[in-house]
C-alpha cells in the first residue's frame, strides 16, 4: 500500500503552521496513522515530496490500543484516534490529511494542550466528599461513564465548546454522570448547581459528540440520566434491584 500523508505541522506554539507531504509505503494492510507516524519518525533519511528532510513529527501516544486517548487528532477532517485510523480506509483516495485538534492550543505538530479538560473537571468541583458506595442500580451508568478516554474528540465537533467557555462539553459531562449517579444526598445541591451551570445550560443536545466518540460511549443515555437526576431531581437508576 502506498499513500500520501498531508500533515499540518508547527514547530512550536508561536511559529507559523505549514503543510508537509510524505509518501508512506507499507506491506502491512492493517497499518494505521499511528504506524505511519512511527515508521516515518524511525527513518532518518525520509524526504518529503519536495525533497526536504522530514524532521521528527511530534505527536502523542501511549497504549496504541484505543484505550488512552492520547493520540487523538484530525484525520481526513474527522477527530479520531491515530491508532484506530487504518490507512486502507483512505487508500482509494490516495491521500490522508493529518492535523492537530483545533479546539486546543497547539504545542508542536500534532500535540495540543488539553489541560483545559482536567481544569474544567477540577473547577466544577464534582467529586465525592466522602467515601461512597454506589448503588447497584447505577452500575451501568458508572461503567459507561468510566470508559471516557478524555481524548477531546467530542469537544472538537461541539458547536458550543471553546477553551475558556463556561460550558465544559461532553468530556466533562461523561465523567460527571458517574458522580451524579452515586453522590450522597447532602452533596447533591452543590453538584446540581455546577451541572446546570457548566453542562445543562450550554448543551444544545445535537449529539454530534456521540457520532465521533472513539469509545462509543452511550452519550444519550448518560445525558438523559444526568439531566433527570441533576435538573429534575429524579432517581438516576436504570437497573432494578433484584
Ligand atoms: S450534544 Fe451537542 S452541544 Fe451537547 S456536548 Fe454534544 S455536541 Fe456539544
Ligand atoms: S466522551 Fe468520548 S469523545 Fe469525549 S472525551 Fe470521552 S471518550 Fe473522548
Ligand atoms: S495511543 Fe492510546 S488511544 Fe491511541
Amino acid at each position: 500500500m502506498k499513500i500520501k500523508l498531508d500533515i499540518l505541522r508547527q514547530e512550536n506554539s508561536t511559529s507559523e503552521p505549514y503543510r508537509q507531504t510524505v509518501i508512506f509505503e507499507t506491506e502491512d494492510i492493517n497499518a494505521t496513522v499511528a504506524t505511519a507516524l512511527t515508521e516515518i519518525n524511525n527513518n532518518p533519511n525520509i524526504k518529503d515530496t519536495e525533497g526536504n528532510r522530514v524532521k521528527p513529527i511530534l505527536w502523542e501516544c501511549s497504549c496504541l490500543q484505543k484505550k488512552c486517548g492520547a493520540c487523538a487528532m484530525i484525520i481526513n477532517s474527522k477527530p479520531q484516534l491515530a491508532c484506530n485510523a487504518q490507512l486502507k480506509d483512505y487508500a482509494k483516495k490516495g491521500t490522508v490529511t493529518i492535523e492537530p485538534l483545533k479546539k486546543f492550543p497547539v504545542v508542536a505538530d500534532l500535540i495540543v494542550d488539553r489541560t483545559i479538560m482536567r481544569d474544567n473537571l477540577t473547577n466544577m468541583k464534582i467529586w465525592f466528599n466522602s467515601q461512597t458506595k454506589a448503588d447497584e442500580t447505577v452500575s451501568d451508568i458508572m461503567y459507561e461513564s468510566s470508559r471516557c478516554l478524555q481524548c477531546g474528540c467530542c469537544l472538537e465537533v461541539c458547536p458550543n465548546f471553546y477553551v475558556g467557555s463556561e460550558f465544559t462539553g461532553m468530556a466533562a459531562a461523561v465523567p460527571t454522570a458517574r458522580i451524579i449517579s452515586a453522590v450522597p444526598e447532602e452533596q447533591k445541591k452543590e453538584i446540581r448547581t455546577e451541572y446546570k451551570k457548566h453542562i445543562y445550560n450550554g448543551c444544545g443536545k445535537s449529539l454530534a459528540c456521540r457520532d465521533v466518540c472513539p469509545a462509543g460511549i452511550d452519550i444519550d443515555k448518560l445525558l438523559v440520566r444526568s439531566n433527570a437526576a441533576a435538573i429534575w431531581g429524579r432517581k438516576i437508576g436504570g437497573k432494578k434491584k433484584k
